[in-house]
């Protein structure tokens, strides 16, 4: 399985995010992930499609936009159009999952799930014919900077179950206080994209600290 790391942009300094963008692409990420929060969902309230707009033609890897709404369903679209190639979704904000999950691939882009702590495995079970990847939360989402629960690996283990019993290429990604003292634990229980926001924003030397990251995935990984 190809192993990514994914900095989110949430923790970068907001007067200078097309700056932060190429540093975070030139220390070496795969895809850079934008946490878009409403306020509502969660409380917290971060990027519209226009921010990601300014930045999409700075760096060249490829963009996720987390969505952390209500009524995702609207305002989807607008992040596909500004070039985000990933829209993970929580499906508990969802009025028809398989059609939005579907729709997402429709606009061009790859459609994801994404599961909060306490949201069941079993969101995942009926759409898995029109998803590319679940998105496990290490963390109640909503803010960087928490601690790693390690209470979901277990669940990490039984989503990578059911793919692997479905025959599917789809692939697990994990967020939420991903640093080189927890990647690890997450690698071994079956994720192989790992989103991390504060232990890259806070390193000295970020290329680095997302070497050292990618190499201890690929030590655990499966
Ligand atoms: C939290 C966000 C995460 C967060 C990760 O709701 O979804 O992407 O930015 O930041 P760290 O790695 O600091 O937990």
């Amino acid at each position: 399985m190809q192993q990514l790391i994914v900095p989110s942009v949430l923790p970068a300094d907001f007067s200078q995010l097309g700056a932060e963008c190429v540093e975070l692409a030139d220390a070496g990420a795969d895809r850079l992930q934008w946490d878009v929060m409403d306020g509502h969902y969660v409380p917290n309230l971060t990027f519209g499609p226009g921010v990601i707009a300014a930045c999409r033609d700075k760096v060249a890897c490829e963009f996720e936009a987390h969505i952390m709404c209500d009524r995702p369903e609207e305002l989807l679209p607008r992040y596909v159009e500004v070039g985000c190639q990933w829209v993970l979704v929580h499906p508990e904000t969802l009025r028809e999952p398989h059609r939005t999950y579907q729709r997402i691939r429709e606009l061009g882009a790859h459609a994801g799930v994404a599961l909060s702590p306490a949201t069941p495995v079993e969101h995942i079970t009926d759409v898995l014919d029109v998803i590319d990847m679940v998105l496990v939360m290490t963390v109640s989402p909503g803010f960087g900077g928490q601690a790693y629960l390690s209470s979901m690996e277990p669940k990490i283990t039984r989503v990578r179950d059911l793919i692997t019993a479905s025959g599917r290429d789809i692939d697990i990604e994990v967020d939420g206080g991903i640093s080189a003292a927890t990647i690890g634990g997450a690698a071994s229980a079956g994720a192989n994209v790992f989103v991390s926001g504060s232990s890259i924003a806070k390193a000295d030397d970020r290329a680095a600290a997302i070497k050292e990251l990618r190499d201890l995935a690929a030590e655990a990984g499966r």
